[in-house]
């Protein structure tokens, strides 16, 4: 591989052991951070850069997001020229999978109850449910999607999947499509979203779709804060048409202290922690496609831009 220059953009981020990692695995590559005034680069890895990078940095023919969601990224002045690649899987797809059937285990399971009456000094036992009355609907049937509704499938919870283009999954019922939407909705009882930020996703958890679960309905919301809207939640669940939620995502974050989210006992958060970048994955990961290109080889994990994933 010819000499080249990668470019590191990325807030809330400690730059230090990406460089390290990316120079041991690409010696033949310059690799900084990126400061105003930096020299041209060909290759950026960022995470939330800011638009003034982007401006300077014209020339780029690739730019590597260490994220699976390009939700922020494409908000901004792309150069039009550069390929916009995000991290698949590198280690996400079992951590969603692992929070997602904890969080279902626990409704089904009534574990919430039995803690809080364990806490109390109560000995109580509630009926087993069955297993038929409690579909899980999972919004988004991508790479963390698909990962996710197996491992449902798993644990044998009737499983459903919508997604735009028709998918087959084993144990899993698929619905593509907004002709297909209400349908998967009233189907559900449980509703996980992992979806992409688009146009078209925006604000698609709202009091029309939530009324739209089964009875005793709750929502798991792991993919963007701005697919749900955050009162029509909260009316649904105090007007009893949902049980509740897990929320690991949200508008602003940190989620700001006065928001009624912290107050509602039926709502579970956290923070924005459901399936973490791994580096050393999500460097192997970039490092692999980086060689591929050089080879001229396509890459998997391009973004649409137009498509908005
Ligand atoms: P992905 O592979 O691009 O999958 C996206 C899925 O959504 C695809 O199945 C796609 O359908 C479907 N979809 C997109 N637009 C749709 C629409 N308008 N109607 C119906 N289905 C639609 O994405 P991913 O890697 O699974 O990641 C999903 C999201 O998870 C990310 O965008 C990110 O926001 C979020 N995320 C959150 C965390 C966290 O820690 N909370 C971590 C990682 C990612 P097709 O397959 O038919 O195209
Ligand atoms: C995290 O939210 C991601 O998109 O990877």
């Amino acid at each position: 591989m010819t000499p080249f220059r990668i470019s590191f953009c990325c807030t809330n981020t400690d730059p230090e052991p990406w460089l390290a990692g990316l120079r041991t695995a690409l010696p033949q590559a310059d690799v900084a951070v990126w400061q105003p005034g930096a020299a041209q680069a060909d290759v950026a890895v960022v995470w939330m850069p800011p638009q003034a990078f982007f401006d300077e940095q014209p020339q780029l023919k690739a730019i590597f997001n260490i994220g699976a969601g390009v939700d922020a990224l494409l908000k901004l002045r792309l150069p039009p020229q550069a390929v916009v690649v995000r991290l698949e899987d590198a280690g996400m797809a079992v951590q969603m999978a692992e929070y997602v059937c904890q969080a279902v285990i626990r409704q089904f399971r009534d574990l919430n109850a039995y803690a809080d009456d364990v806490h109390a000094g109560h000995w109580t036992y509630y009926p087993p449910r069955q297993r038929r009355d409690f579909p899980v609907g999972v919004m988004g049937l991508g790479v963390l999607g698909a990962r996710v509704a197996q491992a449902l499938a798993h644990f044998e919870f009737p499983v459903l999947g919508w997604s735009q283009t028709p998918k087959q999954l084993d144990g899993v019922r698929g619905f593509h499509g907004p002709a297909q939407f209400h349908d998967f909705l009233a189907s559900s009882r449980v509703l996980v979203n992992l979806l992409p930020l688009t146009p078209e996703t925006a604000n698609i958890l709202n009091r029309d779709t939530l009324s739209r679960l089964q009875p005793g309905g709750y929502v798991i919301n792991v993919a963007r804060g701005a697919h749900l809207v955050d009162e029509d939640l909260l009316a649904l669940i105090h007007s009893g048409q949902l049980v509740g939620a897990l929320l690991d995502v949200f508008r602003t974050e940190p989620l700001p202290a006065e928001h009624p989210f912290w107050r509602e006992p039926r709502i579970t958060l956290t923070p924005h922690t459901s399936a973490r970048t791994l580096r050393e994955d999500s460097i192997a990961q970039i490092v692999g496609k980086i060689a591929a290109m050089a080879r001229g080889e396509s890459v998997a994990g391009r973004v649409d831009v137009g498509r908005g994933y």
